[in-house]
């Protein structure tokens, strides 16, 4: 191992299918760790293999708690996670250690709304229930008739976002396209943003209750932790749609299943849920009125270049002692 080898810092890569832009970011400063397989660095081998790292790239299925600091010792001084949310990091116990964290805001934004905006609208319009209808022969017997795979469309309704941050807002400038009739929205206070857009600020359970469409778009945080809950499901129109494209921890999964199979709400269509990934013979994939995708909100490929890119550039910007561009602390 030669000297200029030695004093290079050893970045962990939790990822094989890392854009290369990103990659030769860090390969130019840095030596690089990468996790060789397909699928995302098992539990034993992350906690194997961070041990005297100096940095670590992650993605949201990696769990950054304190056993994972443990084992990476005091060298660890910055994660660059490839994402938005961070949920999946202990930040109190990561501030405590002064360790930096980079993630990647704004970026993803246009993706996340946009992939919201098609769910929305593959939940509200059948579109996999139709899908399947030509899978399994139903069209052949259906044909054409005038109340099959009838949807309920946007036009003259009130769509509810709760949390209308960056996404929430990306999601309400694309649907203003739509004929909705009125645009509500529910979180931690009024948004100058919401009041440009001609959303009305109003409580959580007036989102519940007059929404024809909700869309969950906040963070995943102990003040959101399964809110949409029995009693949530209890206060929504029957006719009404919930889309979630945030974490599926922000929805009682168990109390949706009731909504959906007693009807207590018309249907939901979902990006995240728990676990991921879903199980195949999980109750969830057995509801027509239920719309599944797996965690897709900003899989679009020049998002995921720059999301990558940002976080390497992140990374080595901590490693170096400069500020990170996007620095979460
Ligand atoms: C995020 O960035 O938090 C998404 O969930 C993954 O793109």
């Amino acid at each position: 191992v030669s000297a200029t080898t030695m004093s290079r810092p050893r970045v962990l890569i939790t990822r094989r299918d890392v854009p290369q832009k990103a990659l030769d970011i860090i390969n130019d400063k840095c030596e690089v760790d990468i996790w060789h397989e397909s699928f995302p660095i098992p539990r034993d081998e992350l906690l194997k293999k961070i041990s005297g790292k100096d940095a670590i790239l992650c993605c949201v299925t990696e769990k950054i708690d304190k056993d994972v600091l443990d084992a990476a010792g005091p060298n660890l001084k910055v994660i660059g996670t490839m994402s938005v949310g961070h949920d999946h990091l202990n930040l109190e116990e990561i501030k405590r250690r002064g360790i930096k964290v980079g993630y990647t805001p704004g970026i993803l934004t246009d993706a996340t709304a946009e992939l919201t905006v098609a769910l929305l609208l593959a939940t509200s319009r059948r579109m996999f229930e139709a899908h399947t209808e030509i899978l399994n022969g139903g069209w052949k017997k259906s044909v054409w008739s005038p109340l099959w795979m009838n949807g309920w469309g946007l036009l003259g309704s009130t769509v509810g976002i709760f949390g209308l941050g960056r996404i929430g807002q990306g999601v309400l400038r694309r649907l203003q396209g739509f004929g909705v009739k009125r645009f509500i929205y529910s979180g931690h206070f009024p948004r100058k943003e919401g009041e440009e857009m001609g959303a009305e600020y109003v409580s959580f359970d007036n989102l519940l209750a007059e929404s024809d469409f909700i869309i969950v778009t906040c963070a995943l945080n102990d003040e959101t932790r399964e809110i949409f809950d029995d009693k949530a499901f209890a206060k929504m129109k029957n006719s009404a749609i919930i889309v979630n494209t945030s974490r599926g921890g922000v929805i009682h999964q168990d109390a949706l299943i009731k909504a959906l199979k007693t009807k207590q709400i018309r249907a939901a269509g979902l990006d995240v849920m728990v676990p991921e990934p879903l199980p195949t013979d999980h109750e969830l994939i057995t509801l027509p009125n239920c719309t599944l995708i797996p965690h897709i909100g900003s899989a679009e490929a020049t998002t995921r270049e720059a999301m990558a890119t940002l976080t390497a550039t992140n990374i080595v910007a901590g490693l170096e002692g400069h500020p990170m561009p996007a620095a979460l602390c």
